[in-house]
């Protein structure tokens, strides 16, 4: 059963579920016939995807600081977890250098937090411990990380990435040997785009609020490229790694990088015609750059050959269909004035049977 049945009935805990990722996975959890308890804070947008996809219904949803240890502990050892999705954190650059204590201790001492939980668990869990593809140390070079190069980040989110990288990696070799119940796998993912995000600054969520009160889309790098890969394929990525782990005990202790194949790459002009492709009434404009109060690293791209080759993972969209997923959520949400759970659920079904026909063994049930 080497595939996304093994979640059935399964216990399951996500980090972070009422967040954008982590609020799809619960999603697809659920559909899955997980038992889910989902450990986090409130939504940090309003609206949140979690929200207006009715997550919580379902779920142990429970309101929890990571930061907090005893707490944290009781929670997981009680539960009895089969798998660990751990994806709390502080999550955006920006943030971090307005707030890098809170970010340090939310993406180190909170990991470190988890990871102690482990130490006293009885039954036997797989972990996939989500990090960032900025936990690389970026020397601004068009290259494609692999999972052996070196880690680094200058500003202070990507450093707490790279750190807690280092942290796992010490546990698993201290406290989690081959013959441990626990087995840990870190996974490293760049930026994602998809139905429900509402951060601000992001070039989704940004055309998406203007073109819904017909305005023009505001757009300061319209030549820059990114590795763009829908959240589902990320996602997807994450529960894959989870199967695998499972059956193969070689894997604990490995990270994994899941990105889109990089032979193409789009513009963010080109996702923003995609995507107006799938909207009425689109326009844009380009405003000039403002001077940027902090640094953030250029493009960073990943090589994902590691999971092609050891958990038979890769992206499955077309960039049209990618964007057409995107722009549809959206649609759904403010042309047809209805909430988005439905939508969430048949997204999901769409991608995992695309991705079972494209030939992922995992997503075959
Ligand atoms: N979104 C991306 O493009 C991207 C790219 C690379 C890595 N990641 C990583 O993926 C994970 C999820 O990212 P996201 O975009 O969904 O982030 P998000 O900001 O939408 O969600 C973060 C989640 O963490 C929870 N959280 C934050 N601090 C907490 C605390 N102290 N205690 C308990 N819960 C806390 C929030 O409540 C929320 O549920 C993060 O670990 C992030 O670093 C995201």
């Amino acid at each position: 059963m080497k595939n996304l049945k093994v979640f059935k009935n399964s216990r399951v805990i996500v980090t972070g579920h009422t967040g954008f990722k982590g609020s799809w996975l619960t999603a697809w959890l659920k559909q899955l016939g997980a038992n889910v308890m989902g450990i986090s804070l409130d939504p940090h947008t309003y609206p949140s995807h979690f929200q207006v996809s009715k997550i919580n219904k379902g779920i142990k949803d429970i309101r929890l600081d990571i930061r907090d240890r005893k707490k944290l502990e009781k929670k997981i050892v009680s539960f009895k977890p089969n798998f660990i999705f751990h994806l709390a954190a502080q999550a955006l650059v920006g943030s971090s250098y307005k707030n890098p204590q809170l970010t340090w201790q939310t993406n180190v001492f909170g990991t470190l937090n988890v990871l102690e939980s482990l130490r006293k668990l009885k039954n036997e869990c797989n972990v996939v411990i989500i990090t960032s593809d900025k936990c690389y140390f970026n020397k601004e070079v068009h290259y494609g990380y692999k999972e052996t190069d070196v880690l680094g980040g200058k500003d202070p989110y990507s450093g707490s990435k790279a750190s807690a990288e280092l942290l796992i990696k010490s546990y698993v070799s201290s406290f989690f040997d081959s013959k441990s119940k626990i087995r840990i796998a870190t996974a490293r993912a760049g930026n994602v785009i998809g139905g429900g995000d509402w951060s601000e600054n992001r070039i989704v969520p940004d055309c998406i609020r203007s073109w819904s009160k017909n305005k023009k889309a505001k757009l300061r790098n319209p030549n820059s490229t990114r590795p763009w890969q829908h959240v589902l394929e990320a996602v997807g990525g994450y529960l894959c790694l989870a199967i695998n782990l499972k059956f193969n005990k070689n894997l604990h202790g490995e990270s994994f990088n899941f990105g889109p194949n990089l032979s193409k790459e789009y513009s963010v002009l080109d996702l923003v015609k995609t995507m107006g492709n799938h909207w009425k009434n689109v326009s844009w404009k380009k405003v000039t750059k403002s001077k940027k109060k902090y640094f953030e690293s250029g493009l960073l791209r990943l090589n994902c050959k590691k999971a092609n080759t050891l958990i038979k993972w890769k992206t499955i969209l077309k960039f049209d269909e990618l964007m057409s997923m995107v722009a549809d959520w959206y649609k759904y949400y403010y042309l047809n004035k209805k909430y988005g759970s439905e939508t969430t659920s048949k997204q999901i079904k769409k991608y995992q049977n695309l991705a079972a026909k494209r030939g992922m063994s995992w997503a075959k049930i």
